[in-house]
């Protein structure tokens, strides 16, 4: 079946109380519409259509960011949700197959839960996706007549009667796309909203006889956002579910609750995270990696074997290889760190190259940034560079190369050399003594004083 996705997201979330498009907030530092997409990609879709209004440039922008291939479609006026799904009319013009209808503030759909739709789809020409509310508030309501559903009422239409439903309406659809436009096309918006409601194709295509349906899912995954409190709790939702969808996988969380991790964090089998750690969007750990406590991690690659931390750092383009040991108050940015390398105690390791099993000493700085322009560090293989050494960029260190401790190295090091630049040490014999007695003179006269 040939699926077009159309996601709605052109509300302004003025709960929100945001200059940022409500679909724009994070969770798991991706954008909620990030998640909606994300749950439509299960459907593998010919075509995603995005329906923006509110902060149009923004949405376009963050979409493009994720997938250039997916259309964003303007709703000048929110005019209601058939009136929404009606913008991508045009873009769809000519399309065969189903219309997958989703909203792009409803970040927690299960995969699965939309194949379950459009498997109903097999048996009926339009599907709803529901679910049987803890607390019905202001949902629409699931009219049902055994397995048919006849129409949804809005909360703000709806009689006493028919408040009392708890099976409520998810905003979800599934529907082909010329029968779902034509329904459209005949909603109009006489209710108390004066909105063109897209619930309204429920009672419209049962008037012409058609077949439709609701399918049930659980409440937690259409979980709708519109506050930043339900924001905060979509976060803690997602970061409890990320958690344990990650132990299942085979994952070691010491501390699962103070681990963060983002939409897109990959970790490895038999890895071990320790307490305390945040992951940062773009972050991959292969298996048996292990994280130790209170490292943060974004961009960044950690292989086999290696060990991070504690009160480690990796920013964009950290590249780290199999062994690799990174150690405390090290931050590592743009560079690659070969096979059992270590970089073990207080560095700044950024634009740079380090070969396999060279051991950069502790407080080891690559100078990368003159003020205005970005410079490379390379590091061969085998190299030992000593503690407190300046690597002023571009420069590079040839294989088995050493360099002296408190060495300011500004010029490349051959294969195999050792490179001291540092002022000659000077002992005055029995200077301190003295210095000392004049210090502690002075300090009794000022007391006294
Ligand atoms: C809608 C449903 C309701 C359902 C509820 C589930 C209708 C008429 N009602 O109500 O049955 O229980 O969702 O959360 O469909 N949007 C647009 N353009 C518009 C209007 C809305 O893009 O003109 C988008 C919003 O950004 C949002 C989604 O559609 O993502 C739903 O709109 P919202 O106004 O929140 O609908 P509800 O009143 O909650
Ligand atoms: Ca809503």
């Amino acid at each position: 079946m040939t699926l077009a996705l159309v996601i709605l997201a052109a509300g302004k979330g003025t709960r929100m109380n945001s200059d940022l498009p409500k679909v724009l907030h994070p969770i798991g530092q991706a954008p909620m519409l990030a998640h909606a997409l994300r749950a439509g990609a299960d459907l593998a879709p010919a075509r995603t259509v995005v329906v923006a209004g509110h902060g149009a440039d923004q949405v376009r922008a963050a979409v493009a960011e994720i997938d250039e291939t997916i259309e964003v479609v303007l709703q000048p006026e929110q005019k209601g949700t058939a009136h929404a799904v009606d913008m991508a009319r045009a873009a769809l013009q000519g399309f065969e197959g189903d219309v997958v209808v989703l909203y792009g503030d409803t970040p927690f759909l299960r995969p699965g839960t939309l194949e379950r739709m459009t498997a109903a789809r097999g048996r009926c020409d339009l599907v709803i996706l529901g679910f049987e509310a803890a607390d019905p508030a202001r949902y629409g309501r699931l009219v049902m007549d055994g397995d048919r559903l006849e129409r949804i009422v809005e909360y703000k239409d709806a009689t006493e009667a028919e408040r009392a439903i708890t099976f409520c309406n998810s905003g979800l659809m599934a529907c082909d796309a010329a029968t779902l436009f034509s329904l459209i096309a005949e909603v109009g918006n006489a209710n108390a909203a004066g909105e063109y409601y897209l619930t309204d194709v429920v009672a419209l295509a049962n008037a012409r006889g058609l077949a439709v349906t609701a399918v049930a899912c659980d409440e937690a995954e259409t979980l709708g956002i519109n506050t930043r409190g339900e924001l905060a709790r979509a976060e803690a939702l997602f970061q409890s579910r990320a958690r344990a969808d990650l132990m299942d996988q085979g994952v070691t969380l010491l501390a699962p609750e103070t681990v963060h991790l983002a939409m897109d964090t990959v970790i490895g089998r038999d890895a071990l995270i320790e307490p305390n750690v945040v992951f940062g969007p773009g972050v991959t750990v292969e298996s048996g990696a292990r994280i130790r406590a209170f490292c943060h991690l974004e961009g960044c690659h950690v292989s086999a074997g290696a060990v991070v931390g504690p009160f480690a750092r990796l920013r964009p383009g950290a590249e780290l290889a199999e062994d690799v040991h990174i150690g405390n108050f090290v931050e590592i940015k743009n560079a690659e760190i070969a096979e059992g390398a270590k970089v073990n105690h207080l560095s700044y390791i950024g634009d740079a190259s380090i070969g396999a099993r060279t051991n950069i000493g502790a407080g080891t700085i690559t100078c990368n940034y003159d003020g205005v322009f970005k410079h490379r560090t390379e590091i061969g293989a085998g190299v030992f560079i000593g503690s407190d050494t300046m690597l002023v960029a571009p420069v590079r260190v040839g294989h088995n190369a050493m360099t002296a401790t408190g060495t300011v190295v500004t010029k490349d090091i051959p294969e195999g050399a050792m490179a001291i630049g540092r002022t000659e040490q000077v002992n005055k014999p029995g200077f301190a003594v003295k210095l000392f007695d004049m210090l502690r003179a002075k300090k009794t006269r000022q007391t006294r004083g």
